[in-house]
C-alpha cells in the first residue's frame, strides 16, 4: 500500500460487519422475558414493547439483501431461544428451517455469519423456573444449545455464547433495570453469574464436541473505569473494585474456567482450562468513578444517552484482556446512539466509526473482527425505541429503512480496506461530537 494510494490508514486483515440481537429486532415474541417485563407498566421508558421492532422476522429478506449491498463481510444474529423451544423440551422444527434459510441467503451474499445462543433474552418459562437463577439453569439451556448447534453446523462455525452475562445480571439482580427486576439482590446476582460462567465452560467444550471446527467465545461487556477525581483515593479504589467485580472477575471464569470466591469458588462441574477461540469484546464507553454507578468527566464528548465516548479506550481494555488471555480479538459490539438533529438521521456516528477504526489500526492488537452495534435502529431494551444505533435508519410507523451517512462510510472502508482522504472529506470531517455539560456524576 503505497502512501499515495490515498488511505489514510488501512484496516488490515480486519473482518467489518455488523451486530443484531433477536429480540431487538425481529418481532412477533410473546413469550418471552423481555416481552413480559415490557408489558409491565412503567418499565420500559417510552411504553413500547419488543412484539414489532423492526419487523425483521418479515423483513429478513430485505434486510439481508441491504447488507449484501454494503459489502459487509461479518454479521453477528441472535437466536430467539422462544422461538425454537416454545415449551420446555418440545423443538419447532419449522423455526429452526426458517433460521437456516436466512442464514444461507447470508452466505449466499458473501457474509459470514455468527449466532449468539444468548442475549438478555429467554422464554417465559425458562424464567419461570427461576431463569438463570434457578436450579436447573445450566442444563436446560444446553438442551437448546444442542439442539441449534447441531441444526446449524453445516452453516455456522463462529458461536457466541452469551452476550455480557455482566450487564445483563447487574440489570436484572442490582439495579432491577431488566428482568427479573431485582434490586440489591447480590446472592442472586452471584448465582447468576456462576450459572452463567458454568454454561458458557459447558457450552464451549459441547460445541467443539459437536462441531471440531467451530471458534466459539462469549461477548465480554468491557468498559474502562477512571476515578473522577484521580487524587481522591476513595475514587481510585472503587474505581478498581468496580473494574474487579464487574468486569474482572468473570473474565477469569468465562475464559479459563477459575471461578474466584466471590463467584462462590470452583464448581464441581467445571475444570479449570482455556474456553475460548477469540478474545470478543462489547465496548461502547467510560465510566468516571466517584461512588457505585456511573458517570462521566464534564466537558468530554457524548453520544444521545449521555454515554461517553472514549474511543481509546476500547485499545486500553482489549490490551487488558490480550496481556491475560493472549488471543485473536473481535469486537463483538462498538456503537454510539445518535438521533440526528437539524432534519438529519444522524450527526457523528460515522465520526465514531472513524474513531474507533483508527484506534485498532493503531493498537499493535491481533483485532480480526470489527462488528458494528447496529445494522438497523432497534428496541433498545429498558429505554425502548427512543435511541437510533443502527447504521440504517428506520421508520417504524412504515417500518422503511434507510441507509445512513455512517452505512456509506461503512460500506466505503471495506471496499477500499481503510479510510481514504475523500471519505474522510465526504462522512467524517463534516461531523462533530456533542460535549456533555450534564451535573456530575451522574446517578
Ligand atoms: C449492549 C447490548 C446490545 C445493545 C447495546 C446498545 O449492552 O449487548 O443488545 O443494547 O448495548
Amino acid at each position: 500500500m503505497t502512501a499515495s494510494s490515498g488511505l489514510r490508514f488501512s484496516i488490515g486483515d480486519l473482518k467489518i460487519g455488523v451486530a443484531t440481537c433477536a429480540t431487538q429486532i425481529e418481532g412477533g415474541r410473546r413469550d418471552t422475558n423481555w416481552a413480559d417485563w415490557a408489558s409491565l407498566p412503567g418499565r420500559i421508558k417510552d411504553g413500547t414493547t419488543p412484539l414489532r421492532a423492526t419487523d425483521h422476522w418479515n423483513r429478513w429478506q430485505e434486510d439481508t439483501t441491504l447488507m449484501g449491498d454494503l459489502g459487509l463481510q461479518v454479521y453477528r444474529m441472535g437466536i430467539e431461544w422462544s422461538r425454537i423451544e416454545p415449551t420446555p423440551g418440545d423443538f419447532d422444527t419449522e423455526a429452526m428451517a426458517r433460521y437456516r434459510t436466512e442464514i444461507r441467503a447470508l452466505r449466499d451474499a458473501g457474509i459470514e455469519p455468527m449466532v449468539t445462543l444468548h442475549h438478555f433474552s429467554h422464554p417465559s418459562w425458562f424464567e419461570a423456573i427461576g431463569g438463570w437463577a434457578g436450579e436447573v439453569a445450566v442444563e436446560t439451556w444446553l438442551r437448546f444449545v444442542r439442539f441449534v448447534v447441531s441444526h446449524l453446523d453445516d452453516l455456522v462455525t463462529d458461536w457466541c455464547t452469551i452476550n455480557e452475562p455482566n450487564v445483563f445480571a447487574v440489570g436484572g439482580y442490582l439495579f432491577g433495570e431488566f428482568p427479573p427486576g431485582h434490586t440489591n439482590d447480590w446472592v442472586g446476582l452471584r448465582r447468576v453469574l456462576a450459572a452463567m460462567a458454568r454454561a458458557h465452560c459447558a457450552a464451549y467444550d459441547l460445541i467443539h464436541e459437536l462441531q471440531p471446527s467451530a471458534k466459539v467465545g462469549f461477548a465480554h461487556h468491557l468498559r474502562v473505569f477512571d476515578p473522577l477525581n484521580a487524587r481522591n483515593p476513595v475514587h481510585r479504589a472503587l474505581a478498581r473494585s468496580n473494574a474487579y467485580l464487574f468486569q474482572e472477575v468473570i473474565t477469569d471464569a468465562f475464559l479459563a474456567g477459575r471461578f474466584a470466591r466471590v463467584l462462590g469458588g470452583q464448581p464441581d462441574d467445571v475444570t479449570p482450562g482455556r474456553r475460548y477461540d477469540w478474545l470478543g469484546i462489547n465496548y461502547y464507553s467510560r465510566t468516571a468513578v466517584s461512588k457505585i454507578g456511573d458517570g462521566t468527566f464534564p466537558g468530554s464528548p457524548v453520544n444521545d444517552l449521555g454515554w461517553e465516548i472514549h474511543p481509546e479506550g476500547l485499545v486500553s481494555v482489549a490490551r487488558w484482556l490480550h496481556e491475560r488471555y493472549p488471543g485473536p480479538i473481535w469486537v463483538t459490539e462498538n456503537g454510539t446512539c445518535d438521533n440526528g438533529g437539524e432534519g438529519r438521521l444522524e450527526t457523528f456516528r460515522s465520526r465514531y466509526l472513524h474513531d474507533h477504526l483508527a484506534a485498532i489500526a493503531g493498537s499493535g492488537l491481533p483485532f480480526e473482527r470489527y462488528y458494528h452495534w447496529c445494522f438497523v435502529d432497534n428496541w433498545e431494551w429498558a429505554e425502548g425505541q427512543v435511541p437510533r444505533f443502527g447504521i440504517v435508519g428506520v421508520d417504524y410507523a412504515t417500518q422503511e429503512r434507510t441507509v445512513k451517512d455512517s452505512g456509506r462510510f461503512l460500506a466505503s472502508v471495506i471496499a477500499s480496506g481503510g479510510v481514504t482522504d475523500e471519505a474522510y472529506a465526504v462522512h467524517v470531517a463534516p461531523q462533530r461530537y456533542r460535549l456533555d455539560t450534564a451535573p456530575h456524576p451522574r446517578a
